[in-house]
C-alpha cells in the first residue's frame, strides 16, 4: 500500500545505481562497455589506468549536480575527467569509480570585450577558448602545448601554467570567477565578474588547483588580455644551464620578454627523431633556449641586439612570421611528444630557486642512474618560473626508486615537488617533502569539511587513505 499517486509504470524506481544514472542522463551517456570506456580509463603518459564502474557524460551543470548527488547516496566514488591530458594520474579511475566526463559541457558566452572577460563552460578546450578571444581582439593569457585537448575546467582544476606564466600568471591568475558541484551536489556560482570583491573566502581561488577533490568546476568566467600587435623568436644554442640563467638575468630586463624556455642536447635529438625536423644549428651545445618577446611594436630588435650582445650566445636562429616562429617553437613544444614516444616516462615537474637550479642539474641524472640503474633522465622546462621537468625514461610503471631520489633532491635544495601539474596520484607519497604537517592537516581539514564522505577523487593529492 502506498500513498504515492503516481503509476509504478510512468516513475518505476531505479533497479540499479547504473539505471538512476540513465535516468539523468539518458542512455548514449552512461558509458558501461569496456570497450567505450576504455579511452577514458588511461592517462596520456600510459603509466596510469584503472577500470570505472562507468563513464558518464553530462551536458550541463544542473546534470553534473544530480550524478553527483547520486553519487554521494550510495558513496560512489567520482573522478572528474577534462582533456585527459594530465601528467599525474588524477584524471582516471583507480578502480570501481564512475568517471565524470565535462566534455559536453562546450558552450561559451559571447566575449565581454568591454570587461575583457569570458564565461566559458568547462568542457572547452583551451585552443577554442583562445580563438574565442581573438576573434574578439583579445588574448587569453594561458598557452601550452596540449590546448587542442586540455580543457577550461582541467586547467583550472591543475592550475595549469605553460608557456606565458612569467608575463601571464598561471591559471588562477586568469579566473575571476566561477561556478563549480560541490561534493554533496550543491551548485555554487559567483559569475558576475567583478574584479573586486572582498566578501569572505575566495571559493574559486580554493578550488583552482584543488585537482578534483574538492568539487567539479562546470563554468568560469576569465580574464583576457590585450594581444600584442608583434611577435618576435629567438632558438639560441649555448654551452650550458649556467649560462642560460646569466643570460635570463639580462633578458629579463627586456619588458616585452614573453617566454623563455629550456632543453638540453639529448631533448633537441630526441625532438629530431621523432618529427624529422632538422638540427638547428651544425654541433651539439649543450643547451637551448627559446626566447619569445612581444609587444605593441615590433620586439624583433631589441631582441636581436641583447642577443647580440650577449657573450653566452653561441648560436642563434630568428623568427617574426608565425610559420616560422611556430617552426622554432616545435623544438620546444614537441619534447612531450618525443619523450611519449621514446616510453612511457615517470614525469616529474619540479620547481627549483634560481640559484640551486645548476646544481640541480648537474647532479639529478646522475642521481636517477645511480636509483635506478639504466634509467634515464630528460629535462626541459620553464626557465623563466624555475621550473624543470624531469621526465625518466626505464624504470617500469611502478617502479618509484627514481621519483624518490629526484624529489627528495629537489626538497633538500628548497624546491618544490610540483610547480604546474599537481600533485594528482603520481606524487602524492611526496607531499610531505614541502609542504609542512601544518599544511597537510589544514589541507585535509578543508577537504573534509567539503567532502565528508571522500568521494571526490578519492587518492589525488592526500594518496590512498
Ligand atoms: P584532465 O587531465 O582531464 O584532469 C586533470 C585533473 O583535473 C584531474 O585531477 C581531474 O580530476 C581534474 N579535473 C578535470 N576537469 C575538472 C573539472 N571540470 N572540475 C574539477 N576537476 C577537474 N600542464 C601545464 O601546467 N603546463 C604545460 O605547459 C603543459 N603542457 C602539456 C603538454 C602536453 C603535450 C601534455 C599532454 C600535457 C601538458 N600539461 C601541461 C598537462 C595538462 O595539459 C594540464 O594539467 C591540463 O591542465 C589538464 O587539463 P585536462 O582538461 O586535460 O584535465
Ligand atoms: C610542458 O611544459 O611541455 C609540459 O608541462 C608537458 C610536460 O611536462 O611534458
Ligand atoms: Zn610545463
Amino acid at each position: 500500500v502506498t500513498n504515492d499517486p503516481r503509476p509504478a509504470t510512468r516513475n518505476p524506481q531505479p533497479a540499479t545505481f547504473e539505471s538512476h544514472l540513465r535516468t539523468i542522463l539518458g542512455d548514449a551517456h552512461v558509458i558501461t562497455d569496456p570497450d567505450l570506456k576504455a579511452s577514458y580509463e588511461t592517462d596520456w603518459t600510459r603509466r596510469f589506468s584503472g577500470s570505472a564502474r562507468a563513464v558518464v557524460r553530462p551536458a550541463d551543470a544542473k546534470q553534473v549536480a544530480a550524478v553527483v548527488r547520486a553519487c554521494a547516496a550510495e558513496g560512489i566514488p567520482i573522478v572528474p575527467q577534462g582533456g585527459n591530458t594530465g601528467l599525474v594520474g588524477g584524471s582516471i579511475p583507480r578502480g570501481g569509480e564512475v568517471v565524470l566526463s565535462l566534455a559536453r559541457l562546450g558552450a561559451a558566452e559571447p566575449v565581454d570585450t568591454m570587461a575583457a572577460q569570458i564565461t566559458i563552460e568547462a568542457g572547452v578546450t583551451v585552443a577554442s577558448l583562445q580563438n574565442l578571444a581573438r576573434d574578439a581582439g583579445l588574448m587569453y593569457g594561458v598557452d601550452l602545448a596540449s590546448r587542442d585537448s586540455a580543457t577550461v575546467g582541467g586547467t583550472i582544476a591543475t592550475n595549469a601554467g605553460g608557456l606565458r606564466v612569467l608575463r601571464y600568471g598561471a591559471t588562477r591568475a586568469q579566473v575571476i570567477g566561477i561556478q563549480a558541484v560541490l561534493p554533496n551536489g550543491e551548485i555554487i556560482e559567483r559569475m558576475s565578474g567583478l574584479t573586486k570583491d572582498n566578501t569572505g573566502y575566495d571559493l574559486a581561488g580554493l578550488l583552482t588547483g584543488s585537482e578534483g577533490t574538492l568539487g567539479i568546476v562546470t563554468r568560469a568566467r576569465l580574464k583576457l588580455w590585450n594581444p600584442p600587435v608583434a611577435r618576435a623568436t629567438a632558438l639560441v644554442a649555448l654551452d650550458s644551464l649556467s649560462e642560460a640563467i646569466s643570460l635570463l638575468g639580462r633578458v629579463r630586463g627586456l619588458a616585452s620578454l614573453d617566454a623563455i624556455e629550456a632543453f638540453f642536447n639529448d631533448g633537441m635529438q630526441l625532438v629530431c627523431d621523432h618529427t624529422g625536423a632538422p638540427r638547428p644549428f651544425p654541433g651539439v651545445s649543450g643547451c637551448y633556449l627559446v626566447i619569445e618577446c612581444a609587444a605593441q611594436s615590433d620586439p624583433a630588435e631589441e631582441l636581436a641586439s641583447l642577443l647580440d650582445g650577449s657573450p653566452e650566445v653561441k648560436a642563434a636562429a630568428f623568427a617574426t612570421e608565425r610559420p616560422q616562429r611556430e617552426a622554432l617553437w616545435r623544438y620546444r613544444e614537441a619534447h612531450t611528444e618525443a619523450i611519449g614516444a621514446a616510453g612511457v616516462p615517470h614525469k616529474l615537474d619540479v620547481t627549483l630557486p634560481l640559484a640551486r637550479m645548476v646544481e640541480f642539474e648537474a647532479t639529478v641524472r646522475a642521481a636517477v642512474e645511480s636509483a635506478t640503474p639504466g634509467a634515464r633522465a630528460i629535462l626541459f622546462g620553464h626557465l623563466g618560473d624555475g621550473n624543470l621537468h624531469v621526465n625518466v625514461l626505464g624504470p617500469a610503471d611502478d617502479d618509484e626508486r627514481a621519483d624518490d631520489a629526484v624529489l627528495r633532491l629537489v626538497a633538500s635544495l628548497g624546491g618544490s615537488i610540483s610547480a604546474e601539474h599537481g600533485i594528482g596520484v603520481a606524487k602524492a607519497p611526496w607531499l610531505h617533502l614541502t609542504r609542512s604537517p601544518a599544511d597537510i592537516a589544514a589541507m585535509r581539514a578543508i577537504k573534509a569539511a567539503l567532502d565528508p564522505q571522500g568521494i571526490m577523487n578519492p587518492g589525488v593529492i592526500f594518496g590512498a587513505q
